[in-house]
């Protein structure tokens, strides 16, 4: 059965006395509008595939009994205690902190060299955990103030801290991978970009450039210098190609403790008047975005992303201040 055919004016046929058009009369499908609306519904759907959404979190990996682990992992919310100075190491530390860089490099290379399209985050975090412990390290980020897993893997728009989970990396994708060591009583921290398959120019290009803000910062690096010099020179060469600095996580003292003084700033901050000296350790690690530098925490509490969901990139050393210059400790 059909509606009756009435003119838009005339009384509508169920009888309601109101124009036909202001009752049952179904609106005009225009074929032009229809298109647009059926675009903005594709558009939706393919922005919800481009942006990380948090996965599935695998059971906590174990640590056998005769790894160290750090005065942390006893802890059940993961605090760390008290905090180290920025004071210059000793040479016997500094020779424990060369053993737990290298372990940490070679960690980061292999868990690296197995990013392909189809893998896990949680299967790299998988990686990391043995590798570190192969070496007879720990690895820092599990536990530490309550983290989940062994490494962090941040995707895409993901500044920094992502969770390993379910999450599948796919062609296109670019991830940073950070990796923590805890051996033989010192942390070794360093982190790298990785490209998933094939990366479109423009991701390529802020990953290069990050990677030359990290070697800009360590070249600033010498006795003499103020922590502040660090962060303009990366400063200075990320807005120079018209990307901006992270200013939410900053690089730091390292060490017996993973995190200690100095506050290393990624941009030009006055108040790091800090003068550096021969023996000092810390990391350098900017972190660049395409677009808005400004952060947004995911609800798990750690997973950082650009508020405007551009792509950022991270590099990482952790280095030590020598009588000329830097010695980066996280080398393979
Ligand atoms: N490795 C990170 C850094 O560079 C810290 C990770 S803390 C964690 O400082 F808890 F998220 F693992
Ligand atoms: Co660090
Ligand atoms: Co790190």
């Amino acid at each position: 059965m059909t509606a009756p055919t009435l003119a838009a004016n005339d009384p509508c046929h169920c009888g309601s006395g109101r124009k036909y058009k202001r009752c049952h009369r179904l609106p005009d499908l225009d074929p032009a509008r229809a298109a647009a609306e059926q675009t903005a519904r594709d558009e939706a759907a393919r922005r919800a595939e481009l942006y990380v959404k948090p996965g599935k979190l695998s059971p906590r990996r174990e640590v056998p009994e005769h790894i160290a682990r750090p005065p942390y992992a006893h802890d059940p919310k993961g605090r760390p205690g008290v905090r180290e100075s920025s004071a210059p190491k000793d040479a016997e530390t500094l020779a424990k902190m060369r053993t737990a860089g290298k372990a940490a490099a070679e960690v980061l290379q292999i868990v690296g060299a197995a990013i392909r399209p189809g893998i896990t985050t949680d299967e790299l975090d998988a990686i990391a955990h043995e590798e570190c412990i192969k070496r007879g390290g720990y690895p820092s980020p599990l536990g530490y103030h309550g983290f989940p897993k062994s490494l962090c893997t941040s995707v895409n728009e993901v500044i920094c801290h992502g969770i390993p989970d379910s999450t599948v990396l796919k062609d296109g994708d670019i991830v940073n991978l950070d990796v923590t060591i805890y051996l033989d009583g010192v942390h070794g921290d360093t982190n790298a970009t990785f490209f998933v398959g094939e990366v479109d120019e423009d991701s390529r290009k802020l990953v290069a450039v990050t990677k030359e803000c990290l070697e800009r910062g360590i070249a600033a690096v010498k006795p003499g210098a103020r922590v502040r010099d660090i962060g303009k020179a990366i400063q200075e060469h990320a807005e120079g190609h018209g990307y901006g600095v992270v200013r939410a996580f900053v690089g730091h003292g390292i060490g017996r403790a993973f995190h200690s003084e100095p506050q290393v700033y990624h941009y030009d901050n006055p108040t790091a008047r800090q003068e550096l000296v021969p023996g000092m350790t810390f990391t350098i690690e900017p972190m660049i975005t395409v677009g808005d530098w400004h952060h947004e925490m995911w609800d798990d509490g750690w997973t950082a992303v650009t508020v405007d969901r551009s792509r950022t990139a991270q590099f990482e050393h952790t280095l030590v201040v020598t009588e000329s210059g830097a010695e980066i400790l996280t080398q393979v």
